[in-house]
């Protein structure tokens, strides 16, 4: 008999007592096929095509931005957006530790290096009272440029992400970067649809990035997009991710070396349709949240919630646990019965392949990491 049997039998009977209940499985309910059968039918199935321009309109609706630009994946937008806001090989780029590897990656793409600072307990995306203290302690402004003091680096960027789609304190943090120059590049990779004070998450940095992989809400099979509302930083994006050619009915001729990070029309099909039901599905998940904060409350286990004034899309849902004990209990009793769960990351730092960089103490990173488990959280078969 496991310990937690009332919740997998909760957990098992909001999916229809499936056998395995996954963690976050794409629901295609829509016009997927037509739309991707259509880029078949016409043969653009891969860099151009009508789709593209259909999900770059409907990304800048959505996120309410000037532009939006189609790419392969989250991480090849999160790494052009960095480098369209000045961020060089040898800057520093203020981010969080307690994220997904890829937040990391694209800035060492950058060959720039991470600082990690903490999050916050209420948000687990980035603090800005930390960055404050941190900046306070080791930022300069030389003739309007941030500097660390410590390690004489500047500071081209701050990239705060907002962890299973629940917004992080947003402003303050836009109050705090403002203060010392230091330009914002939101990783809304798991955030889209969720709002801070109504106003779309993404839409707050210079530059925002979602992405569009298998395991988000709605997906383009693999995908990312980047918003921006600075028009010229936006056709400078599409631009550097289209292998920056100039433009010319036959001629090829690339006047910087860009990348080739464009999303082919197929996918960019598959996205549309999915995009049609993104207010459904996050609908569906908002009923799905409720009832399991029903439930948890009587169970005395903390489900997580949004903040107030926020609306989160409860990408992936979470419960917060005891201890590190009482955590690897509920994954085994969980994971052993069909049920899908898996811990929060590991704090990026703990890798020996990021343990070099500078960080702050880091205390409500490492309490969360102890403590946090995703649940299922797919969108369910409505109920008839
Ligand atoms: C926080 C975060 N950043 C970046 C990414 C990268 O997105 P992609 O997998 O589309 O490259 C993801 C998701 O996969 C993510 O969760």
């Amino acid at each position: 008999m496991s310990n937690y049997s009332d919740v997998i039998g909760f957990i098992k009977n909001q999916f229809d007592n499936q056998e395995f209940i996954p963690l976050h499985g794409p629901r295609f309910l829509g016009n997927e096929k037509k739309y991707v059968n259509d880029t078949i039918d016409s043969t653009f199935v891969s860099s151009v095509g009508a789709y593209v321009d259909k999900f770059e309109l409907m990304m800048s609706s959505i996120s309410e931005t000037k532009k939006s630009i189609a790419v392969v994946n989250g991480t090849s937008g999160l790494q052009v957006a960095l480098r369209l806001v000045g961020v060089n090989s040898g800057d520093e780029v203020i981010t969080q530790a307690l994220t997904f590897v890829a937040t990391i990656n694209a800035i060492i793409y950058n060959g720039a290096a991470p600082i990690f600072i903490d999050v916050d307990l209420d948000t687990m995306g980035l603090s800005p009272k930390s960055v404050e203290s941190f900046l306070d302690e080791f930022g300069e402004l030389r003739e309007g440029i941030c500097y660390n003091k410590k390690t004489n680096k500047k500071i081209s960027a701050c990239m705060p992400m907002h962890t299973f789609g629940f917004p992080i304190h947003v402003n303050e943090l836009v109050q705090v970067c403002d203060k010392w120059n230091i330009p914002i590049v939101e990783d809304a990779a798991e955030a889209i649809g969720s709002e801070y004070h109504s106003k779309p998450i993404g839409s707050f940095g210079k530059l925002g990035v979602f992405s569009f992989n298998g395991n988000k809400i709605v997906t383009s099979g693999g995908g990312g997009a980047i918003v921006t509302n600075d028009v010229e930083l936006g056709v400078k994006a599409k631009h550097l991710t289209t292998t920056a050619k100039v433009p010319h009915p036959y001629e090829y001729v690339h006047d910087e070396i860009g990348y080739n990070f464009r999303m082919p029309n197929i996918n960019a099909a598959l996205a549309c349709a999915q995009l049609e039901q993104l207010d459904s599905f996050i609908e569906n998940k908002r009923k799905l949240a409720n009832e399991y904060n029903s439930f948890f409350k009587s169970k005395g286990i903390n489900f997580r919630t949004e903040m107030p004034q926020t609306k989160a899309n409860y990408w992936l849902m979470c419960i917060e646990l005891e201890n590190k004990k009482e955590r690897e209990a509920f994954l085994k009793d969980t994971n052993g019965n069909g049920v899908m769960t898996r811990p929060i990351w590991q704090l990026i730092f703990k890798s020996s392949l990021y343990s070099g960089f500078q960080r702050d103490g880091q205390i409500n990173a490492l309490y969360l990491e102890d403590r946090i488990v995703n649940i299922p959280s797919s969108v369910r078969n409505e109920k008839t």
